[in-house]
């Protein structure tokens, strides 16, 4: 079978993990794939030294990516909402399909994105944009599909819980934890956006809207972050029996679906309570199933990369389809989402 053609914009930390990861387990990825996986073109302003691209040229301009005609799959993973919200629009006008680590882009513009995917009937695969490593999307949409979701609550933003450990196990100061997530690739570009529980709050609007069918309504969560906790919050808590952890929590009211992301104190014997550093860990609740827990680590380059290609190898699996008898494995159906207040 032909080679599944793959352009990867943005080779940053998710970027040069994936090609990494991609090159490393190449034969592995061609068996569980069907057919080989090639990186055609990168677009990217700056070389990635822990990433050895070789013969494949570095471009400036992703747009070239999202209209060369030699690529089937793009690989959005600059991050941000302006460029990655172009470079997406214009990978699905021109029928290809797009693997995303992009929670913003995802939470913000996701309505307009999966309209027009569906439009073209292209698939927009998003499983790296919630909880890292964890494969929480799929685990909700397939894995629970027979169930009826009552809650989901969990600890979806790596840095965050990072910084949290580390005041309490090591009494270090947050300005320094959070110095050492940046240098260790798990914070965002604007690390604002984990301090302040944007980021937590980007995703629990994904695993929302997967979870009860809804459409992705960013604006209508309630964000609180760690950046007002101090080391003596954590310090009494912990003298209470208690633990202080960041979570995004989401859940059926009789008013309609809550999504809140707050530091939350929990009995320290509790399982989320014991989850520490970038790990991340997820508690869903369905009627049949009764409660599940999906845990491992949040952020960082491979973890994450490991998302963003099992992505690739599903679209690439279902590419040999025909595209009305595709069922999308990682798509909304948007047409089919209903008003709900939150
Ligand atoms: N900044 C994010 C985190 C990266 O720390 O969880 C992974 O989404």
């Amino acid at each position: 079978m032909k080679p599944v053609k793959v352009g990867i914009c943005g080779l940053g930390t998710v970027g040069g993990g994936t090609f990494n990861v991609l090159t490393r387990n190449a034969e592995e990825i061609a068996r569980r794939a069907g057919r080989r996986i090639e990186v055609v073109a990168i677009a990217s302003r700056h070389a990635n030294p822990a990433c050895a691209t070789g013969e494949i040229p570095l471009q400036a301009d992703v747009l070239a990516l999202a209209r060369d005609p030699e690529i089937d799959i793009i690989v959005e993973l600059i991050g941000g909402y302006d460029t990655a919200r172009e470079l997406v629009m214009t990978a699905i006008e021109q029928g290809k399909h797009v693997v995303t680590a992009n929670k913003a882009l995802i939470a913000v513009h996701g309505n307009e994105i999966f309209a027009a995917a569906q439009k073209k009937n292209v698939v927009v695969a998003f499983e790296a944009a919630v909880a890292g490593g964890i494969p929480i999307i799929k685990a909700i949409r397939e894995g629970l599909a027979a169930n009826k979701i009552n809650w989901l609550a969990g600890i979806i933003n790596g840095t965050g819980n990072f910084i949290m450990t580390e005041m309490r196990d090591k009494g270090r100061a947050f300005a320094e934890v959070l110095a050492e997530a940046q240098a260790l690739g798990y914070a965002e570009a604007d690390p604002t956006f984990d301090v302040e529980g944007i980021d937590a709050a980007h995703k629990l609007t994904i695993l929302a809207s997967i979870a009860y069918g809804i459409p992705l309504q960013f604006s209508k969560a309630y964000t609180e972050g760690i950046s007002k906790i101090t080391p003596d919050d954590v310090q009494y808590a912990e003298e209470l029996g208690y633990r202080i952890k960041h979570l995004g929590i989401s859940r059926r009211t009789s008013a309609g679906i809550e999504l809140r992301v707050h530091p939350t104190l929990i009995p320290a014997s509790a399982l989320l309570a014991n989850v520490n550093g970038v790990m991340n860990a997820v508690v869903v609740s369905g009627d049949a199933v009764g409660q599940t827990l999906y845990y491992g680590p949040g952020a960082g380059a491979e973890p994450t990369a490991s998302a963003v290609v099992a992505d690739i190898v599903d679209v690439a699996r279902m590419l040999g389809a025909s595209a009305d008898s595709r069922v999308p494995p990682l798509a909304f159906q948007s047409a089919e989402l209903a008003e709900t207040p939150v």
